[in-house]
């Protein structure tokens, strides 16, 4: 051993020289400090995973080991972030390695340091998960659709992914993985990546993400499921007693494909499928990359709800392909996907339905601003969530107030220019990570000081509420639909013809905008006429029961539909909005009682939303 160690030390000093060497300071990456991540990726940073798991259903525990390639910057060690997971052991090169978890943090859990040497090149953490994993939900049959197997889904945005795999857990960390992933014989699993169409007879499936991607992404379902192609790079997975009707309900994700890479360039990821979940999926959809997670309250029947669809395909480019660095960067992701969404909208729908989306947008930005009025802070574009958790930030500021944003200079440039300009953003950043003040460079430097164009960024990043020069959305549709409610409660009375061929948006309008004072009875003499309490499109639906909440309107059993709701939906937004009309209607204990039964059903982010609203102790 003595004799020896004089020539490893050699040997070592020449292979760290050769490391450095190769990968000299210019050429890494700096990443920046971050607030809600342990790892230290300038000393020791992640490059590609390898995923070996068994997902057992008994136990309810995912087990088995995560294996990583490192870039390593002669660090003597290596930080992971973890949150309620056991770790069994740890190898450094294939060779047991010391390891030590740091202090528990309530959001943003424990970090893993792992030793290492300056030639180390791979990590291996053994692991299982606990009862405390928060991103995944394992369903009871009587949870899904088909009702006979069992189901699981993990969610990982923001910092989630990290309590199911030991993980660098920062968005401005990208990594390739490769997963071996072991489940029931009689279930299928896919995850964002490469993915089976058909089951495999032993249970086992291989996976393989060649794009760089960052932790947040990484994604798994498991269940009974079945592919069915809407082209040949698009198509949906869905339980079985669902499936045609979800194929038929996303017949246009082509059209929607070939329209977004029309606009922004050619779609990076290969293939584009969606999966629909159980209704206790907390989205309306995450954009998982090669494969969406979507709710099945979007299977409306009649298509009207897929603009969550072109929403979440936007993110192929906006937040997949360009990252936002940080979670204070978060408008970065999704101002610029609500735009994108609303883009892509326009072009198959038109501009009437475009403009409806964005003045809904715009309703809801007004509305998230009034209730941020002793916080005005919480109204930036780029937000400060040091000491906080990330899902604090993330409500229609991010995503109203920057697509009102965007809109705004698309107007001041022309969609001409703007066009261009975003077509090179999305280019020249792909498989990149940007923060809120490099973007403001690229947009100077691209866009504005190349037309010498004067505009107003930093307020609008930096400063609360809505500049003055905010472009105003105007609809004749609205305007026809706001006609309609004054109609209706002057002269109570509803001629149902005027909605004969009205769209979702208007739908929704229609019921967001009745006057304050309402009655039960006007309200009774506009469900009679348009049976919204038992509408089908969960949209109308939910926006109808907040208002049934608000204004005390009980007929036609809206209660007990409200009750059902919400135990069999968990979509955040949804729920959120009619437990916080609870609250805001003196309602408390009404929402509390419903919230007793209906919370076993919720996954953890939509649980915690909930807690928080209705004062629950866990
Ligand atoms: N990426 C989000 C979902 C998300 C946000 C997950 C923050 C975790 C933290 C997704 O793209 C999204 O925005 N979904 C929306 C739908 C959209 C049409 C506004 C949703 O779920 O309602
Ligand atoms: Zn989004």
């Amino acid at each position: 051993m003595n004799r020896k160690q004089p020539l490893l030390v050699v040997a070592t000093l020449i292979f760290m020289i050769s490391c450095t060497e190769s990968k000299k300071g210019s050429e890494r990456l700096k990443y920046v400090e971050e607030p809600h991540s342990y790892a230290q990726p300038n000393e020791a940073v992640i490059t590609h995973l390898n995923l070996d798991i068994d997902v057992n259903f008994e136990s309810e525990v995912i087990s088995g080991s995560a294996s990583y390639t490192i870039d390593n910057n002669d660090a003597s060690q290596i930080i992971l972030d973890t949150k309620n997971l056991v770790i069994e052991k740890v190898q450094a090169d294939g060779k047991d390695t010391k390891f030590s978890l740091g202090a528990y943090d309530e959001s943003l859990g424990q970090p893993l340091n792992i030793k290492i040497n300056g030639s180390t090149k791979n990590i291996t953490v053994f692991y299982q998960t606990t009862s405390k994993t928060e991103a995944v939900q394992w369903l009871n049959p009587q949870q899904t659709a088909d009702k006979t197997q069992p189901f699981l889904f993990t969610q990982g945005q923001a910092i989630l992914t990290r309590t199911w795999i030991p993980i660098q857990d920062s968005p401005q960390i990208r990594i390739t993985y490769d997963a071996t992933v072991r489940v029931p014989k009689e279930l299928m699993a896919v995850m964002s990546a490469e993915n089976p169409k058909v089951k495999s007879p032993n249970g086992e499936y291989r996976f393989k993400m060649v794009q760089k991607i960052p932790p947040y992404l990484m994604a798994l379902a498991v269940g009974d499921i079945a592919y069915k192609a809407v082209s040949n790079r698009t198509g949906v997975y869905a339980e079985n007693s669902m499936v045609d009707a979800v194929q038929e309900e996303f017949s246009e994700m082509e059209n929607m494909l070939v329209e977004a890479e029309k606009l922004y360039g050619k779609y990076a990821w290969d293939q584009f499928d969606v999966i629909v979940l159980p209704p206790s999926f907390p989205f309306g959809g995450m954009e998982n990359p090669r494969l969406t997670f979507a709710t099945p309250t979007l299977i409306a029947g009649d298509k009207s709800l897929t603009s969550v669809i072109a929403h979440e395909l936007a993110h192929s480019w906006s937040g997949n392909l360009v990252t936002n660095t940080t979670w204070d960067d978060f408008w970065l992701n999704e101002g610029f996907t609500v735009y994108f969404e609303n883009r892509i909208m326009e072009a198959l729908y038109g501009k009437d339905r475009a403009n409806m989306l964005g003045l809904i947008a715009r309703q809801d930005l007004d509305e998230e601003i009034e209730g941020f009025k002793e916080t005005p802070e919480k109204t930036h574009l780029k937000l400060d969530l040091k000491g906080h958790n990330p899902d604090d930030g993330m409500n229609s500021i991010a995503y109203d107030k920057g697509f009102l944003f965007l809109k705004t200079l698309e107007e001041t440039v022309g969609r001409d220019k703007f066009d261009i300009f975003l077509k090179n953003y999305f280019q020249s950043n792909a498989f990149t990570t940007i923060t809120t003040e490099k973007f403001i460079v690229y947009l100077n430097e691209n866009l504005l000081d190349k037309h010498s164009i004067q505009f107003n960024t930093d307020e609008w990043v930096y400063n609360p509420g809505i500049p003055s020069n905010a472009f105003e959305i105007k609809s004749d549709k609205f305007e026809n639909v706001s006609n309609t409610i004054k109609e209706i409660v002057t002269t109570n009375k509803v001629n149902a013809d005027v909605a004969k061929d009205w769209t979702t948006q208007e739908w929704v309008y229609f019921i967001r905008n009745f006057p304050t004072d309402i009655t039960p009875s006007q309200m009774a003499l506009i469900d009679n006429a348009f049976d919204l309490t038992n509408s089908k499109n969960s949209h109308k639906a939910m926006v109808w029961y907040e208002q049934s909440i608000n204004h005390n309107y009980k007929g036609n059993n809206v209660e007990v539909k409200i009750e059902e709701f919400l135990t069999r939906v968990g979509r955040r937004w949804y729920v959120s909005t009619l437990y916080k009309a609870f609250a805001n209607a003196d309602k408390v204990d009404k929402g509390m009682e419903i919230y007793k039964k209906a919370r076993p059903n919720y996954h953890s982010v939509t649980a915690n939303t909930i807690d928080d609203i209705l004062g629950y102790k866990k």
